[in-house]
């Protein structure tokens, strides 16, 4: 049974934006060989040991997303997000996260800022709390340091 301290950890919702289901054989020169289950693990192992819980929803649309950050609103501590390639366009994400209070951590498992030119524009960034961008197999643990890292300077 679940102890009553369980049941009230802050929930870290990881959103994952379109084809991030397909890591481990999408482009894994670029994206490694690690699935989106694999992250989503590792990022939950590294919560529970900083006094965290994970939540993790994938979509093939911004409106989706857009969708379930409106039901992290007043439940959810904190929201990692890998928008995928509705980074670099979705404004109707951009507003969503927007309405968000509590820390917004954007990641990217590649460096988009090394890549093709219209990677590099991100519009989430403004309104998320910073980026982790790069890390690779290392880049959801990072994020869920951060939100710990976040929730903590709140305190
Ligand atoms: C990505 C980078 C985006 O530019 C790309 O469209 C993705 C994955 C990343 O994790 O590196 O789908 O978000």
């Amino acid at each position: 049974m679940a102890s009553s301290a369980a049941l009230t950890l802050p929930i870290v919702l990881i959103l994952s934006g379109p084809n991030l289901n397909l890591l481990g054989e999408r482009e894994p020169e670029i994206y490694g060989t690690d699935t989106l289950a694999d992250h989503i693990r590792r990022a939950q192992e590294t919560a529970s040991q900083l006094g965290l819980t994970t939540e993790a929803f994938g979509a093939q649309s911004a409106g989706e997303l857009v969708t379930a950050v409106h039901g992290a609103r007043s439940r959810c501590a904190a929201i990692i997000v890998n928008p995928g390639a509705v980074t670099h366009f979705a404004w109707s994400l951009h507003d969503a996260l927007a309405t968000f209070t509590g820390p917004v951590v954007e990641v990217h498992l590649s460096n988009p800022a090394t890549r093709e030119s219209w990677r590099h524009v991100s519009v989430v960034a403004p309104v998320a709390d910073g980026t982790i961008a790069g890390f690779g197999a290392n880049s959801y643990v990072l994020a869920i340091q951060a939100v710990a890292t976040l929730l903590a300077l709140e305190k």
